[in-house]
């Protein structure tokens, strides 16, 4: 095997935010353009459909995502960029990996183990309640994304580290049980540099706290959010600490390292927060400009990004059905 498989799954479930961008958009996208290295990047549709059950927004963060992620550095020419449903591949290896999946794996799963753990805090008698099946064998749809391409390393935060284990522990389970290595056993990849970004209210960027920046918004909206960051009572004048500000650790991921230094003085000798939020926003639309523009231009053109998926999928169906022709052999089903 001369090129490494990287692959990785986006879930659709809404518009990508700033802290998306810096902890994972932007380390894959550069990861991506390592040559050495043969991409995998799908959007995880099925996956999205364990908790979101309104087709018509699946299908607009569906295209939302892929367009976002091409806007924002991610080449179709380069990599294979697919949608998980077109890989036919992808469910029928799920069933096989099932019987192979003792349930107890099941059930140490972080997310099943999250919602138990929810219904026990709340005093709901079924420990089970709000569990679909989708939701309990995630971890078995996501081992045949990843062992269907026969990838190496995967990509994602530390939050999915279990299910690349489950993947590997399922491999290896199945090679041993036909005496071949079939699978190749795959590796997670965690970005160490990959940075938590504090929201506007200081806490952690998350969708779920509301204190997102996203990333494609229109200008007047992201800049008053921007105005809108939380700070001391400091005063024009008065010295300030870059590392106890939002402000700065927003900044430092956008800017280069001469940008941060310069704005670092500036606290230093009391730069305004109103002066320090306009800088921030000027490094923000500088950075985002050109990607909005594109991410608008592919919205408003669905038919290329239906092209990109088709010729994404017919990529991506070769590798796995070189991989499946093997699998259905050794179950005896061919
Ligand atoms: N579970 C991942 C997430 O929520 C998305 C995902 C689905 C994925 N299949 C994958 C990630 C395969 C890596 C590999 O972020």
């Amino acid at each position: 095997m001369s090129h490494e498989i990287v692959l990785t799954g986006i879930k659709p479930t809404g518009m990508p935010h700033l802290g998306n961008w810096v902890g994972a958009i932007r380390p894959t996208v550069e990861l991506s353009r390592q040559a050495e290295r043969q991409g995998f990047f799908f959007i995880a549709d099925y996956h999205a459909l364990t908790g979101l059950k309104d087709g018509k927004q699946l299908r607009r963060f569906t295209y939302s995502v892929a367009a976002a992620w091409i806007a924002l550095g991610l080449d179709p020419d380069r990599i294979i960029l697919y949608r998980q449903s077109d890989i036919p591949e992808v469910f029928e290896l799920s069933w096989i990996l099932a019987c192979f999946s003792p349930k107890g794996l099941m059930n140490r799963a972080h997310a099943y183990k999250a919602q138990v753990q929810k219904n026990q805090e709340s005093g709901e008698s079924d420990l089970d309640s709000g569990v679909n099946m989708g939701l309990y064998t995630y971890p078995i749809l996501m081992a045949a994304d990843i062992l269907v391409m026969g990838t190496h390393r995967v990509p994602v935060g530390s939050d999915q580290q279990q299910h690349v284990e489950i993947a590997r522990d399922l491999a290896q389970y199945f090679n041993r049980q036909y005496g071949r290595d079939i699978f190749t056993l795959p590796e997670a990849l965690i970005d160490p540099a990959s940075a938590v970004l504090p929201g506007i209210d200081g806490r952690k960027m998350s969708k779920s706290y509301k204190n997102y920046i996203p990333l494609f918004d229109a200008p007047d909206a992201i800049k008053k959010l921007i105005m809108r960051i939380e700070t001391d009572s400091s005063q024009p004048g008065d010295p300030k600490d870059p590392d106890s500000s939002t402000i700065f650790q927003l900044y430092r991921v956008l800017a280069n390292p001469a940008q941060t230094e310069s704005l670092a003085r500036a606290y230093a000798s009391g730069i305004a927060w109103k002066d320090a939020k306009e800088e921030l926003w000027a490094r923000f639309d500088e950075t985002f400009r050109e990607p909005t523009r594109r991410y608008q231009e592919l919205m408003a053109n669905p038919a290329e990004l239906d092209k990109i998926f088709a010729q994404g999928a017919d990529k991506a169906r070769a590798q796995a059905s070189r991989i499946m022709t093997k699998v259905r052999r050794a179950v005896g089903t061919r």
